[in-house]
């Protein structure tokens, strides 16, 4: 069976037992039957108890052997001791779907970790997959199963809401109500120990009654299975990720190590796997409204159409902060909006009807808004005036929505007012109209509904394809020689080859063991030049004194040696290092002076191999003004991240400097993410770092190259 399949085994039972079922009013196995009568089941429902003959007026079984049809799901209310056993029965019962509420497994240490594997390896066994285990249970509209102890099934919608956290989704169940905004289903996932978020979205991908997928991520196991299943599900995906600290980057030793975090790289990860991120958890539920109730906005133009300034400006400057910023209106639609609204009226977007306009500027303003070519989605803004009723305002909204159709744009709502205001949301909502109490979420649901149709646009596909001129056998030498040696670092020389086998241009370089071979080699080289110390144990070569530029001839050449030698000698005196191995020194041709980048690697725990690319010097150490992608990935996708940082200006060329060389950049940084995946199984840590890049056409030099492998 495929995942998919077996997810639709489990999501869509047609018999639920429920192991350790009570007759206890308060147990949670009691509450669990208590709410799969109360919401309906149609299938059957049978109570396991030991002792028990029946449960809220339902025969019980002593155990689930002795149920006489098949089981579809069984859900866990028995305590963690008394699970692994009752899993074993359900094995032999092929039972589909395990929805263990127990507490008490991986989340409290490493023996309750061992007794979890051995119940996902047994449930396999029997061909069932095993939500949990310490979850609340799980919702299901479709199936009318409250097959959890949360109160009641979730109002009925069109989100999936998937949460990591039980008490979470307990609350935001019985939000539902309160935000008019339903759900298809509500997944509590728990320790993750077999299905997890990526399962979860291929079986909501393909469930028709789910427009939108919800999720609330403490943290990923899989991080690439993540990316894969949210890319190809082609169905807005919106994620709130806590505990987003820089967790690990203290212990990273490279450069782009500890600019990596988890924050960034979720960043990335989440642009790669088409999810919007959600900042809080209203902005979670915002956009799931937005993105379950309307079409995706195809193009940028936003029109807002409000009777109050006030909130038409501070829409303006949250569609910016979003962004998506407005742009006035062409002239001929102006002409158009005019006829809607006093003289005294502005027609340039936001399209203020002013106070005194009643129901008929707006349904006049919305209809030419809804029918002009230049509008890709719309914003009806209000605030509660004395010769306005918000009910009649929603009802003009909906009659002009019917009567002009919305022509594919998505439309939104925000009414700024009393009790009044939430009435006629309700009413907007639940005729499939997204409804806020203030414009910025309005805008932030339209930039999210913006940013669904990108990804759309954006297809399946990362059209990344492994560039074919690189000899991985020879950066594979490199490697097993450092290794032979004892080393998890490559010397500069060394990471410089690795690097050049995978086409990056890093320039002549030769290391001298003697400062008359070093005479020899400069000759052969060309001045100027640079000379490094060659040392494993030096890898910030500039720290100690290992590094002198600028190197015009010969004589320069003999000072350089003296100076670079000493300087290494005292610095491995002062820090004591034991062992110490000077290979040489480097010398190569000087690269012209360019601007500045900095394209580097590490692993991430849950996503492996990422990449991270900056401008140098302050902007990468001070201003850490970087930004990530998960690898391998296209030039194309590398491109993408170039406009990502701050100062992407110098990039585009300031002050009259020419464009710098984006393409031969974006080569590079995609090239560099075949390397560390090609390669992940032996290099931690990456770092071409300074890269001289030059203007178009010029291309660009690596200058320096750091390679860290992982311990084995
Ligand atoms: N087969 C069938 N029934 C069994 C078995 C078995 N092998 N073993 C025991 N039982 C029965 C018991 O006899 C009892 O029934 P009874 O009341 O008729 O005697 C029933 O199972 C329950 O057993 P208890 O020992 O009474 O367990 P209790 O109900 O106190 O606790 C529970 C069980 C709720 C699963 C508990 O162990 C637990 O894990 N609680 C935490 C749940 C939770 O919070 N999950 C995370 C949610 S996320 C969030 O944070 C909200």
């Amino acid at each position: 069976m495929s995942s998919v399949q077996e997810m639709k085994a489990l999501l869509t039972p047609k018999s639920i037992a429920i192991i350790g079922a009570s007759s206890k009013d308060n147990a949670i196995g009691n509450i669990v039957v208590k709410n799969l009568i109360e919401s309906h089941f149609e299938g059957a429902i049978y109570p396991i108890n030991p002792k028990a003959p029946e449960i809220r007026g339902i025969k019980a079984y002593p155990s689930i052997l002795d149920v006489p049809g098949e089981v579809d799901m069984a859900v866990f209310c028995v305590p963690a001791k008394a699970v692994l056993g009752a899993a074993e029965e359900c094995a032999k019962k092929h039972v589909k779907g395990y929805v263990i509420i127990t507490s008490g497994f991986s989340e409290i240490g490493h023996e309750g970790a061992e007794v979890e594997k051995k119940i996902v390896e047994v449930a396999h066994s029997g061909g069932g997959r095993v939500m949990g285990p310490n979850i609340v249970g799980v919702l299901l509209n479709g199936s009318k199963a409250n097959a959890s102890f949360a109160p009641c099934l979730p109002l009925d919608g069109k989100t999936a809401l998937i949460s990591q956290s039980g008490a979470l989704l307990i609350s935001l169940d019985m939000n539902t109500f309160v935000r008019h905004l339903g759900a298809s289903s509500m997944i509590s996932l728990g320790n993750m120990s077999d299905v997890d978020f990526a399962d979860c979205i291929n079986f909501y991908a393909e469930d028709d009654k789910t427009n939108c997928i919800g999720l609330y991520i403490e943290g990923l196991k899989n991080g690439r299975a993540f990316i894969e299943a949210g890319r190809k599900a082609g169905k807005p995906i919106v994620a709130l990720k806590s505990g987003v600290s820089a967790h690990g980057a203290a212990a990273a030793a490279s450069h782009t190590g500890s600019l990596a975090g988890s924050v960034k790289v979720y960043d990335a990860a989440f642009k790669q796997a088409h999810v919007i991120r959600a900042r809080d958890l209203d902005e979670l539920l915002d956009c799931s409204q937005a993105l379950a109730l309307q079409p995706v906005m195809k193009g940028e133009n936003i029109c807002v159409v409000t009777n109050g300034g006030g909130i038409g400006v501070l829409s303006s400057d949250s569609a910016e902060a979003y962004g998506v910023p407005l742009k006035t209106a062409p002239a001929d639609l102006q002409v158009e909006f005019k006829k809607c609204m006093p003289d005294f009226g502005s027609a340039k977007n936001p399209v203020d009807i002013t106070g005194g306009a009643g129901l008929k500027g707006y349904e006049d303003a919305i209809a030419v808004a809804l029918k002009s070519d230049w509008v890709n989605g719309l914003a009806v803004l209000y605030c509660e005036t004395a010769n306005t009723e918000p009910d009649e305002i929603a009802e003009g909204i909906l009659a002009a929505v019917k009567n002009n159709g919305t022509n594919g744009k998505p439309i939104v709502t925000c009414f700024v007012g009393g009790f009044k205001c939430q009435a006629a949301g309700k009413k907007l909502i639940e005729a499939g109209i997204p409804f806020y109490e203030n414009p910025d979420k309005a805008m932030r649901a339209l930039s999210a509904l913006r940013q669904a149709a990108l990804f759309q646009e954006e297809g399946i596909a990362d059209d990344y394809v492994p560039a074919k001129d690189v000899d991985q056998a020879a950066a594979r030498a490199v490697i097993a020689a450092a290794r032979a040696d004892g080393r998890s670092v490559l010397t500069e020389p060394e990471a410089k080859k690795v690097f050049a086998a995978y086409g990056l241009p890093v320039g002549k370089a030769l290391v001298a063991k003697t400062e008359d071979e070093a005479v020899k080699m400069a000759a052969e080289i060309g001045y100027p030049l640079v000379m490094k110390i060659v040392s494993p144990q030096i890898i910030h070569k500039s720290d100690a004194g290992g590094v002198k530029v600028n190197i015009k001839d010969e004589a320069g050449v003999r000072a350089a040696w003296k100076t670079i030698m000493d300087n290494a000698k005292a610095f491995i005196a002062k820090k004591d290092i034991k062992d110490a191995a000077i290979h040489g020194i480097l010398l190569q041709s000087m690269a012209p002076l360019g601007k500045e980048v900095i394209v580097g690697s590490v692993n991430d725990p849950q996503f492996g191999p990422t990449v991270m690319f900056g401008m140098g010097g302050i902007f990468v150490e001070v201003l850490k003004d970087v930004t990530f992608r998960v690898a391998p990935f296209s030039q194309k996708t590398a491109m993408g991240m170039l406009p990502e940082i701050k100062s992407y200006k110098i990039l585009q060329g300031t002050r009259g400097e020419k464009r710098l060389d984006q393409e031969r950049l974006s080569e590079i940084i995609s090239r560099i993410s075949q390397l560390v995946s090609e390669l992940s199984d032996e290099i931690a840590e990456t770092d071409a770092n300074p890269i001289m890049l030059y203007p178009e056409g010029e291309g660009l030099a690596v200058v320096d190259a750091r390679i860290i492998l992982k311990k084995k």
